[in-house]
C-alpha cells in the first residue's frame, strides 16, 4: 500500500491442485510469469506469458473521460508492475482503486477432464501504512479488457471494454456489481512498516476455479480486489469504546471474521454463533483459539473437531483418546481424507 493509502498487488501465482478423472493420480499446475510450463496440446514446455492485470481507478473521473477514471493497463506500470488497491487515500477521500487479475489460457495446461481439487493464490503486497488492510476479492462474472481501446471508451470505473464500436459499461460503475454472489473472499492485510512487502496466500473456491477451464477458458474472468481500511477503522473504535456488540457486526460487515470469533469468545458469550463462523471460514487461527475454549468448557469433541481444523493432528489424537472422542476423531479425518497428490 503506497503513501497515499493505496495498496499494491502485484507478482500474483495461482496454485490449481488437479484431480485428473478416470485415473487416480493428482497434480499440481502453478500458473505464475515466466514459469516454464508443459502445453497439454503437447510439444516443448513454454514460458507462462499470461497473467493480466489492470487497476481501475475513480481518478480525475470527469465528463471529459466519460466518467471512466484513469485506468493502470496490463504492462503500463512498470519497472515494478504494482496496480493500486484502497478507497479513501487520505489526500483525495473520494479515490478509489481496484484491481482486476486473470489467469488467461489457464486451460492450455490443465486437461479438459481434470478436476479442481484445491487453489490457491500468492499475491504480494505492499502495505506501509501502520493500520491493517481489509482486502476483499470476488469471482468475476463477465468479460474485462486489459489492454488499450479508444481512450477512456475501454476498461475503467464505467466499462468493462470495448466490443469495437461502443463502450460496454459494467453493471454499476467500479465493477463490484459483477462479482458472483457465490463466494466472498476476504482477508485483513497486515502491514509491515516503512518496507511494506505483505506476501499472502488465499484459498479460491475450486467450483469457481473450474469454470475458468471450459470451453478454451471462454468464462476464465478472474477476480476483482478492492480493499478498506475505514470499516474496520470503525470496528476498532467500537470495540476500544467497549461496544462489544456493535464492534462484532462492524468485524462482520469488514469480513474480518476471527475478530468476531475472538469478540464471541471473549467479551460476547456467543460460542454457538463462534462455532457456526468457524466451520464456515475453516481459518486457523480461529480454530486455534476455538480449540482452546472448548478444552476449558470441557467440551471435548469441540476440541477435537477445531484442532483437526488447525491441523493439530497429535493433540487432537491425544484428546480423543483420552475423552472417549475416537469417533469423533475418526469421523472427520475420514470425512477430509484426500488423495495424496504429486507435483509436476
Ligand atoms: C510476454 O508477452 C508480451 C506481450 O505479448 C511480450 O511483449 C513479451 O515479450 C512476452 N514475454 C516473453 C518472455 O515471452
Ligand atoms: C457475498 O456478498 C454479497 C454482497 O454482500 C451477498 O449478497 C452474498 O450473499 C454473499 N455470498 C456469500 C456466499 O456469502
Ligand atoms: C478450443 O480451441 C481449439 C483450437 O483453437 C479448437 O479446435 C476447439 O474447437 C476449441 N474448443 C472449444 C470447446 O471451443
Amino acid at each position: 500500500m503506497a503513501r497515499n493509502g493505496r495498496a499494491a498487488a502485484f507478482a500474483p501465482i495461482a496454485v490449481l491442485l488437479l484431480g485428473l478423472a478416470c485415473t487416480a493420480a493428482a497434480a499440481t499446475v502453478t500458473l505464475q510469469t515466466g514459469r516454464s510450463l508443459p502445453p497439454i496440446s503437447g510439444g516443448m514446455p513454454v514460458l507462462y506469458n499470461a497473467t493480466r492485470d489492470t487497476a481501475i481507478t475513480t481518478q480525475y473521473i470527469d465528463a471529459w473521460n466519460n466518467m471512466n477514471g484513469i485506468t493502470y493497463l496490463w504492462g503500463s506500470t512498470a519497472p515494478d508492475f504494482t496496480y493500486g488497491l484502497g478507497e479513501a487515500s487520505p489526500y483525495n477521500p473520494a479515490e478509489k482503486f481496484r484491481t482486476l487479475l486473470r489467469f488467461d489460457d489457464a486451460h492450455s495446461y490443465v486437461p479438459a477432464d481434470a478436476v479442481v481439487q484445491s487453489a490457491e493464490l500468492t499475491v504480494t503486497f505492499i502495505n506501509y501504512n501502520f493500520d491493517p488492510v481489509l482486502v476483499q476479492a470476488c469471482f468475476m462474472t463477465r468479460p474485462w479488457a486489459y489492454q488499450g481501446g479508444p481512450s477512456y471508451k475501454t476498461v475503467g470505473w464505467a466499462f468493462s471494454g470495448w466490443d469495437g464500436s461502443a463502450s460496454v459499461p459494467w453493471t454499476q460503475p467500479g465493477a463490484w456489481a459483477d462479482c458472483s454472489p457465490n463466494v466472498n473472499i476476504s482477508f485483513v492485510l497486515p502491514s509491515n512498516g516503512a518496507y511494506g512487502y505483505v506476501s499472502q496466500t488465499i484459498a479460491l473456491d475450486p467450483a469457481s476455479v473450474q469454470a475458468w477451464l471450459p470451453s478454451n477458458g471462454s468464462a476464465n474472468y478472474g477476480l476483482l480486489f478492492r480493499s478498506s481500511k475505514l470499516q474496520l477503522q470503525f470496528a476498532k473504535a467500537k470495540e476500544a469504546e467497549g461496544r462489544h456488540a456493535e464492534a462484532a457486526t462492524a468485524y462482520e460487515a469488514a469480513g474480518d471474521m476471527d475478530s468476531v470469533v475472538r469478540l464471541c469468545l471473549e467479551r460476547l458469550n456467543q460460542p454457538q454463533r463462534a462455532y457456526a463462523i468457524v466451520r464456515k471460514t475453516q481459518s486457523v487461527d480461529a480454530a486455534n483459539q476455538l480449540s482452546r475454549y472448548c478444552l476449558q468448557a470441557q467440551d471435548f469433541g469441540g476440541a477435537v473437531e477445531f484442532l483437526l481444523m488447525a491441523g493439530q493432528m497429535d493433540q487432537a489424537f491425544d484428546i480423543a483418546m483420552g475423552h472417549n472422542e475416537m469417533d469423533t476423531f475418526a469421523r472427520i479425518v475420514a470425512a477430509s481424507a484426500k488423495p495424496i497428490p504429486f507435483s509436476l
